[in-house]
């Protein structure tokens, strides 16, 4: 694994909360709203006069997303729409001048500090309200007629915007204390069905120079990989990698992004809820393959979780409040073993191999590939109830040699997902 000790925070807690907050939990139709509808900036602003969100407690967010599991938050201190969750000496487009009047950042991460949670900063490098962000074809104003988009565009300085983005990540880096991770979104990739309209890139952005700005305020950051530039972890999205990320074929940091429903934003009449059993094989398998979860929460406009993603926090933190040791500091098990159907994870400290079962086997036995001289003792983890190793004759099938068979119960436990621990030895 790439990466030093100051670092380990990001491989040891594994699962992460993300929070997309902004003026677009008003409109409650997704974060891109403003694009999809093709909302002007003024109209937009009925949204900036509306913020009050008057039932945030932060304390509150952090509990939930603690007693759910989650060591570790990112939260966008600015999205595409360009609004400010901080109090920016560099805008008036910041939660401060809306009807709500206060930071949102500032206690927010004083309140997930005190929980023991490491900091992630989200803040996008598209900017949908900047007067000099210029017009791309993921802007609102990309279907004005080309010769109206241009002539717009020639009135617009990218510089004068870089510089804007260079002053506010300076000041995220300087006012909050220790950042742990910043997350970047999203370059511009040249659309050929926009031809008179460029890209954005590390040009765009001054990525090389951003770069040192974080490191030299932040110097053990993690920086993700969206400024098209250098980077300290991958993070794909809503998509589940075959194995553990490799960058010129070697293992990197990774973290996954996932969101409870469709949306990342609040979204009300959004559908397509993850189910407990789905949240916890996504943790389960990004964990096996080397990476992290971060699972996503759009508040609402009023400043809570709704009802739904805190039953959602509440059965993943059932689960996590007696299995979280295959999950906490693990990774990929050791090559030598494998399962069918299910999912392993391995903690390197304590040499023990965790079997998530997704797929409880419902015929009395789980084989296991592996040499079972390996194994000292097996046993559930939800209530370390013992298992034992089936012996000689016990199975329909001849014993493989290089098979672990345990006799579990025909019954599920009554974890939502069992889990087996198996205590190795190194030399038997
Ligand atoms: C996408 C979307 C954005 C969201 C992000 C989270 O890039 O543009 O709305 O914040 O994914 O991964």
């Amino acid at each position: 694994m790439v990466g030093n000790m100051d670092k380990s925070w990001f491989d040891f807690c594994r699962f992460g909360l993300f929070i997309h907050f902004g003026l677009y939990s008003l409109p409650a139709r997704h974060e891109w709203v403003k694009y999809y509808e093709k909302i002007s900036d003024e109209e937009y602003y009925k949204y900036f006069n509306m913020f009050n969100p008057d039932l945030f407690d932060p304390y509150e967010w952090a509990d939930i997303a603690f007693d759910g599991g989650m060591r570790y938050f990112v939260i966008t201190t600015k999205h595409h729409e360009g609004f400010c969750l901080w109090d920016s000496a560099l805008t008036d487009y910041k939660v401060t001048n809306t009807p709500y009047g206060k930071d949102i950042i500032k206690p927010l991460v004083s309140a997930f500090r005190e929980k023991g949670f490491k900091v992630g900063l989200y803040y996008s490098l598209q900017d949908w309200h900047h007067p000099h962000y210029t017009i791309d074809h993921i802007h609102p104003l990309r279907d004005l007629p080309k010769e109206e988009a241009c002539k717009e565009n020639s009135k617009r300085n990218l510089s004068v915007y870089r510089e804007y983005l260079h002053g506010q990540v300076k000041e995220l880096m300087t006012s909050f204390g220790e950042i742990n991770e910043v997350w970047f979104d999203n370059s511009v990739k040249y659309n050929p069905d926009y031809p008179y309209f460029e890209g954005k890139g590390r040009e765009a952005w001054g990525t090389e120079e951003l770069i040192k700005i974080i490191r030299n305020y932040q110097p053990n950051i993690l920086i993700n990989d969206r400024l098209d530039g250098e980077f300290d972890f991958k993070c794909p999205e809503t998509y589940m990698p075959d194995e553990c990320v490799k960058v010129k074929g070697q293992k990197v940091r990774w973290e996954v992004c996932q969101s409870l429903n469709n949306s990342w934003g609040y979204y009300r009449n959004c559908s397509g809820y993850k189910s407990p059993h789905q949240l916890i094989s996504l943790l389960a398998e990004a964990v096996s393959k080397g990476g992290n979860l971060l699972l996503n929460i759009g508040p609402t406009g009023r400043g809570e979780f709704e009802p739904k993603a805190k039953e959602s926090l509440k059965a993943l933190g059932k689960w996590m409040h007696n299995n979280s040791d295959c999950i906490y500091g693990c990774t990929e098990a050791p090559s030598e073993f494998s399962v069918i159907n299910n999912i392993l994870t391995y903690n390197p400290k304590t040499n023990r191999l965790y079997i998530i079962l997704i797929n409880y086997p419902n015929i009395g036995t789980l084989k296991i590939k592996g040499d079972k001289r390996r194994v000292e003792y097996a046993a559930f983890l939800g209530d370390n109830s013992e298992i034992t190793i089936k012996t000689q004759n016990q199975t329909f099938e001849k014993m493989k040699d290089d098979t672990i068979y345990l006799n579990i119960p025909v019954d599920k436990p009554k974890d939502e997902v069992p889990v087996v621990e198996l205590f190795l030895k190194d030399r038997f």
